[in-house]
């Protein structure tokens, strides 16, 4: 059986994929880069990643990941990446997509004698930085099994949870949550300023708390000093609320929350509050609420060192 050995290409240097590849490349991984936009892989080769400059020459790696954003531009690349003779034993689909998109790319792979694995995943680019990223994973549990060491090398670990797209649903329920979850965090620190608490101060506690988590103590920096560096777009988001409510209709399960935060967010887009961080939904709430926010300037912590 290959081992870490196996030979990488890498499809999408975005926000994610530069972060999840220099990982890999800093373990010591054989690793073939390929961005649409090359200069943005270039850096890579500090670590010790090779670049593309086409992406047929990923072709003749053992295993490729891809990382790229919606359905369509997975379906492009691996086109592209397919239009020779030659073929990767393995492919590892990392963005996330619809659980019919992931369907459709499995037959197409299956066909060509290519082994599929659907792996989404959770974190951003700082959260890959501090090793912890986390992958959930479906498809043959061979195919898991031969990519559980590179998995690691990018992340804290991975979860196996069957075969097919399953991987796809559990990611899109993620994120459903993550935009209520924001939003919600959005309304209740903006209802506490008005009253008189400051963010870092109501923050602080709500990370203390039983209600704190990972998420909310590493997005405190965006809502108490304004950082709103991009490290997910709201249309990005927007995308993976839509995937859940596609997904609700089809298993006909009703989702007032996950819908009226689609909406926010498609407000926070018509807005023109989308040219930074999804985390801008506080600023959309404090205004619907008669508030301009100013930056705390406060020391807070983002969980991520500890
Ligand atoms: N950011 C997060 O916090 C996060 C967390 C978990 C999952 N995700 C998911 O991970 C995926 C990537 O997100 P990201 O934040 O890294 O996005 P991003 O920074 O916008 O990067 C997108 C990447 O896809 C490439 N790409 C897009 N369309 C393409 C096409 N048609 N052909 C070739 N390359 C194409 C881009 O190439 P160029 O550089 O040439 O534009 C870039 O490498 C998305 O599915 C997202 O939903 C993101």
């Amino acid at each position: 059986m290959p081992t870490k050995k196996s030979s990488i290409g890498w499809i999408g240097a975005g926000r994610m994929g530069y972060e999840m590849a220099g990982r890999l490349a800093k373990d010591g991984a054989d690793i073939l880069v390929w961005n649409r936009t090359r200069e943005k892989a270039k850096p890579l080769e500090k670590y010790g990643a090779k670049v593309a400059d086409q992406i047929a020459e990923l072709a003749a790696r053992d295993i490729v990941f891809c990382m790229v954003a919606t359905y369509k531009d997975v379906k492009e690349v691996v086109t592209n990446l397919l239009a020779g003779k030659t073929k990767p034993r393995m492919l590892i689909e990392c963005s996330s997509i619809s659980l019919e998109g992931s369907a459709e790319l499995r037959e197409l792979l299956e066909k060509k004698g290519i082994q599929y694995l659907a792996a989404p995943v959770s974190g951003n680019a700082k959260v890959i930085k501090a090793g912890k990223l986390s992958f959930v994973c479906s498809g043959p549990k061979a195919a898991y099994d031969e990519a559980k060491p590179f998995l690691d090398a990018m992340g804290k670990g991975s979860s196996w949870v069957g075969e097919g797209e399953l991987a796809r649903i559990v990611k899109i329920c993620h994120n459903v949550f993550l935009g209520v979850v924001t939003q919600s965090l959005a309304e209740i620190t903006v209802l506490a300023q008005k009253a008189g608490v400051p963010r870092a101060a109501f923050l602080d506690f709500i990370n203390q708390s039983v209600m704190g988590s990972t998420f909310s103590r590493y997005k405190t920096p965006a809502l108490v000093n304004l950082d709103f560096h991009v490290t997910f777009t709201p249309q990005l988001l927007r995308k993976d609320l839509d995937l859940g409510l596609d997904a609700a209709k089809h298993f006909e399960v009703p989702m007032p929350l996950a819908s009226i935060t689609r909406d926010l967010i498609q407000s926070l887009i018509g807005n023109g509050l989308d040219d930074e961080d999804f985390a801008k939904l506080i600023v959309q709430q404090a205004r619907a609420s008669g508030l301009e926010l100013a930056s705390e300037n406060a020391r807070v912590d983002d969980g991520l060192q500890a």
